[in-house]
């Protein structure tokens, strides 16, 4: 069945009464996200998002194809309305029809659905189900490529902020003992389900009480902030001489997340679209 898409774009701190007024007027899901450019914030699993943290977000809403636009439009006076057709889409399988093969050095990445017919590289299978993590993303690739250059046969592995656990897998195929952490349980069950599909053993847990130390590699792509509320904990993970790879970081970032991994003798960070990866060795 086919639905109208209102969006409007408020200031964030207007964006909780956007929704509100979206439904109000009828509107059978309301969503929220980003209308500028600020990569910023991540709510917990579960939890609200702070629409106040973004300067301005759009407020969007579905409605079905008889909903009375005129009322709408003068709810919402003086503001950018922008209204289009959406079909019935199966939302969650959507990924497929972008979804493309990618090579990383040693490393072939491969929907689940898409058949690699020859390569001389290590093939990881993925289905990101609900969970980040496709290998499309800059700063996935960025640790895919990091990964694939680093020594792993044998090594501890720490993947923080696991997501679908591609980065585990990963370094779990190229013959390390890899622990996969998120403090999303959806994304744990669907790490633990692509661990399975590529027939490899990964330690799956939970964020929370988590002390890890006598990692070798530890790999997190999670954002600045958390980066940095994380920094004493991921230091921690590496004895002297452990490797660490850093991204989830844009450029003007990058100082302020360096500061904060004094223990890490930091190389020339690479970097894709923006996004940056920092990596280095605990000194
Ligand atoms: C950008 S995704 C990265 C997924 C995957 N590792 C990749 O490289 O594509 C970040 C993941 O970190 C998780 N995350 C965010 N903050 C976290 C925290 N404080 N502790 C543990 N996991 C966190 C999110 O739930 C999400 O799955």
């Amino acid at each position: 069945m086919p639905w109208i898409r209102v969006s409007v774009a408020v200031p964030g701190s207007e964006g909780e009464a956007a929704g509100a007024c979206l439904e109000g007027l009828g509107a059978v899901a309301v969503t929220w996200c980003d209308a500028g450019h600020t990569p910023l914030f991540e709510p917990l699993p579960g939890a609200l998002p702070d629409l106040a943290a973004w300067p301005e977000v759009r407020a969007v809403g579905l409605f079905s194809l008889d909903v009375e636009l005129a009322g709408i439009r003068s709810a919402f006076r003086g503001r950018e309305v922008g209204i289009d057709f959406v079909g019935d889409e199966d939302w969650r399988g959507n990924w497929r029809r972008h979804a493309e093969i990618r090579r990383f050095g040693r490393l072939t990445v491969a929907p689940s659905h898409l058949e690699v017919i020859a390569t001389d590289t290590t093939v990881l299978r993925l289905d990101p189900g609900g969970a980040f993590g496709t290998g499309a993303h800059p700063t996935t690739r960025l640790c895919l490529a990091w990964l694939a250059g680093q020594p792993l046969a044998g090594r501890r592995v720490l993947d923080y902020g696991c997501g679908s656990g591609i980065l585990a897998i990963a370094a779990a195929l190229f013959g390390a003992r890899a622990t996969a952490v998120d403090h999303d349980p959806q994304a744990l069950d669907v790490t633990r389900r692509n661990a399975l599909g590529n027939g490899v053993a990964l330690e799956v847990r939970g964020a929370e009480g988590f002390a890890p130390s006598g990692y070798d590699v530890v790999v997190a792509n999670i954002l600045a902030g958390t980066l940095v509320a994380e920094a004493e904990r991921l230091q921690e993970a590496l004895p002297a001489g452990g490797r660490i790879a850093l991204t989830g970081v844009l450029d003007e970032q990058v100082e302020s997340v360096g500061a904060a991994y004094p223990a890490i003798a930091f190389e020339a960070p690479r970097a894709m679209t923006g996004w940056v990866l920092l990596h280095g060795e605990r000194r």
